[in-house]
């Protein structure tokens, strides 16, 4: 390790679903380099039924036993109540909230046709909701001290599809237009907000990653997740696909298109004879918000 080894000394972090997998990973790699840490976690099963505190608790006990700082909540991230707790707990025991990483969640997968009701609601109220709720309160708080850093976890079942997870893929992607907009209005009070897509060997995925499963530690996924978070990462508004040891950007991109011409009105005929045009990715740009695509549609008109 270098002299500019990345610390969180006087740091006070809270992340979601810290009772294993992924968020147990943060959570330790964070307190070994000084942060203060609110593990939460309901405790429930995959599919998010039943809870305890067991996990969490486990994980505090970890931490400690390392030297490290850290308190339990086991408050569902899924209601605007289980929110507020859950960043009361980190003011109450440390003052102050710096790092919120929105990682809970659950899995409620069937394909399309076959999903109910419930499996929406339940699937949304963890991982959309649930980051929603955590992340206000605790974007009032960061507002307060001009700093703050979010990161939350999507996940290329919702940024590129896949079968099966038609509630958890919409959760999913949900989350980075979450993120884009706490991106944006973060922005004067130097608070950042990025995702990740993780891919790791965890009690969620275990059984779905077949031979690979070996070569995709949660450990692997650690080490950009706390980056993120830290207080030298200048980005915000990106996301990351990260697993086995590969960190690569992912991006929303916006090609340049046909313009038809400023006043026209194009036939249906005039879009099916430039659809080459209007698919080509060449030249394209990553607006950084929605102005900038106002400022591509200006430019093009004028
Ligand atoms: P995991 O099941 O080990 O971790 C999820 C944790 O969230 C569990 O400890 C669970 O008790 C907790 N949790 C569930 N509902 C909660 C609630 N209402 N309130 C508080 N805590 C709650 O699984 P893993 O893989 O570590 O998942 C972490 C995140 O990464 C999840 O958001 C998951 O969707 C996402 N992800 C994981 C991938 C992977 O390859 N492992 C792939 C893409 C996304």
């Amino acid at each position: 390790m270098t002299a500019s080894q990345i610390r969180f000394d006087s740091r006070v972090a809270v992340i979601t679903g810290a009772g294993g997998g992924l968020g147990k990973t943060y959570a330790l790699e964070l307190a070994r380099r000084g942060a203060k840490i609110v593990v939460n976690d309901l405790g429930g099963a995959v599919d998010g039924a039943g809870g305890s505190s067991s996990a969490a608790d486990a994980c505090v006990a970890e931490i400690k036993a390392a030297g490290g700082q850290a308190i339990a909540s086991y408050d569902t991230v899924s209601t605007p109540e289980g929110g507020n707790a859950i960043i009361a707990r980190a003011l109450e025991a440390f003052g102050q909230v710096d790092i919120v990483i929105n990682n809970a969640g659950i899995l409620r997968d069937k394909s399309f046709a076959k999903l109910e009701p419930k499996d929406l609601e339940a699937v949304l109220d963890v991982h959309l909701r649930g980051a929603f709720h955590v992340s206000q309160p605790a974007f009032r708080a960061m507002k307060d001290r001009n700093y703050g850093r979010f990161l939350f976890t999507s996940s290329a079942a919702g940024i590129f599809g896949n079968f099966g997870q038609a509630n958890y893929g919409a959760a999913k992607m949900g989350l980075v237009g979450l993120s884009n907009v706490l991106a944006v209005e973060g922005a004067r009070n130097n608070i950042k907000s990025n995702v990740i897509a993780p891919i790791a060997r965890t009690r969620m995925t275990e059984q779905l990653l077949g031979p690979l499963a070996t070569l995709l530690d949660p450990e692997q996924v650690t080490p950009i997740a706390c980056y993120l978070v830290s207080e030298e990462c200048p980005y915000t508004h990106e996301i990351f696909s990260v697993g086995g040891g590969r960190f690569a950007r992912v991006f929303v991109g916006l090609a340049r298109g046909w313009v038809a011409g400023k006043g026209t009105r194009p036939a249906v005929e005039d879009v099916r004879d430039h659809m080459a045009d209007i698919m080509s990715t060449e030249g394209f740009s990553v607006p950084a918000s929605i102005n900038d695509e106002m400022q591509v549609l200006m430019t093009a008109l004028k």
